[in-house]
């Protein structure tokens, strides 16, 4: 049955770091679906394409053009189309972007991408999980809770971008998202107790200055004991190193040292070795194809690419073969479509790869993403600490699913993690 799109309008409204972002809101004849689109602040080379106004208003940040791209463009080329046809409807934005010099723009497309696919759930009865699910899903995944911040997201000189908890040996979602909010207030007592403070970066981790990763790495143990949790079994550690953004001339700068990929490859092993990590994402820069084939087999962990990926299906398939990563971030702002993501999505699961859903640092309140992770049934979501709106609005949106598929509900838990090694086994 067709669901014929009736009108498409784009708003401005603002993300968490008070800088705008496009909001779609596409009606059908018999629905209406609304989305807004996140960005990166430590963004990859090789993403789709935002446009930005780059003018005087907003330092530049203004997104007057890409709402006018909707607004006019591609309100007048979908009139009429089927909003159930997701990949008509991706096919004609992909087109309409390429026909203009400039382009239409990553987020005006996202946001009506992911508009369309509501207004079609809802024109369907159905909840977004369920609906862009090709069985029916009942996995909740593990919540990356991104719990301290560096990087290009904090100040603080940390120069790891995000270091986060895993709650991966618990029966249920809900009960590993409480050990995990539970460790992030221990870790607020405990940062309180050393008199250092308990601001927060982009994510909603806190921002202390620490004496460098191990420092904050040990922190973490701390509060997991404190909570009265334990470390490893119940819940482990994962980074993201968002290495491109260390990468100058050929070699690395961490903690006011420029280190070479091979150097960087020791202390990961150190690292792997004395803490209980289970994944570590873009442990090199996105164009460093010779450090990441360095690592290759070194690790135990779990070695995730996002910057080196970004969400393209192309660049998964080569990264899997050649970089010898075993997991792979998925935000759809980095493909500008749902139907690239979704493709991106499946070539992960042929590749046998871990697949992680994600956020990014500047987000709103919107949720679809945890209905995404669920749908796709990807073992993992990054959401951010377990604090701050932008954030919590997914991890509650989990809970909310969690609910709904009732007592048929698994957690993927410590199951979802995928080792290099496991891959090729
Ligand atoms: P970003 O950070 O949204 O600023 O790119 C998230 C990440 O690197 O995973
Ligand atoms: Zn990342």
């Amino acid at each position: 049955m067709s669901v014929k799109i009736t009108g498409i309008i784009a708003r401005m409204v603002l993300d968490s770091r008070g800088i705008p972002t496009v909001e779609a809101t596409v009606r059908t004849d018999r629905s209406e679906g609304t989305a807004s689109v996140p960005a990166g602040t430590s963004s990859g080379a090789h993403e789709a394409r935002e446009v930005r106004d780059g003018d005087r208003r907003w330092n530049g940040q203004g997104v007057r053009k890409a709402v006018s791209h909707v607004n006019v463009e591609i309100a007048r080329a979908l009139r009429g189309a089927d909003a159930a046809d997701q990949g008509a409807i991706d096919a004609r934005l992909q087109e309409l972007d390429r026909a203009k010099r400039s382009g239409l723009g990553a987020n005006a497309l996202l946001a009506v991408s992911l508009a369309t696919l509501q207004a079609a759930a809802e024109a369907a009865k159905e909840p977004l999980w369920r609906y862009v699910a090709e069985g029916e899903p009942r996995g909740l995944p593990v919540p990356m809770l991104n719990v301290l911040n560096g990087g290009a997201h904090a100040d603080n000189g940390l120069s790891i971008q995000e270091f986060m908890i895993l709650p991966i040996g618990f029966d249920a979602f809900s009960e590993a998202l409480r050990a995990g909010a539970e460790t992030y207030r221990a870790l607020y007592d405990i940062l309180v107790d050393r008199g250092l403070s308990t601001g927060v970066g982009l994510e909603g981790g806190f921002a202390p200055e620490l004496d460098g990763h191990h420092d904050a790495l040990d922190l973490l143990l701390q509060a997991i004991e404190r909570a009265g949790y334990r470390p490893g079994e119940q819940i482990a550690l994962a980074l993201d190193v968002a290495a491109s953004e260390l990468y100058r001339g050929g070699g690395y700068r961490f903690d006011g040292h420029t280190l070479s990929a091979e150097q960087l490859a020791i202390e990961y092993e150190t690292l792997t070795q004395r803490y209980p990590l289970v994944s570590l994402e873009d442990p090199y820069a996105e164009d460093d194809w010779g450090g990441w084939k360095a690592l290759k087999g070194r690790v135990a962990t779990q070695v995730v690419a996002d910057d080196l990926t970004v969400t393209d299906a192309k660049r998964i398939t080569k990264a899997a073969t050649e970089a010898g990563i075993s997991g792979v971030i998925l935000k759809p702002n980095q493909a500008g479509t749902y139907t690239e993501a979704a493709a991106a999505r499946r070539v992960a699961a042929e590749q046998g790869l871990a697949a992680i859903a994600s956020h990014r640092s500047r987000e709103t309140t919107d949720a679809w993403i945890s209905d995404l992770a669920v749908g796709w049934e990807t073992g993992f979501i990054k959401a951010g600490a377990p604090a701050r709106g932008e954030r919590v609005a997914k991890y509650n949106r989990l809970l909310a699913i969690e609910r709904a598929i009732g007592s048929q509900a698994v957690y993927h838990g410590r199951n979802a993690l995928v080792t290099t090694e496991a891959r090729h086994a």
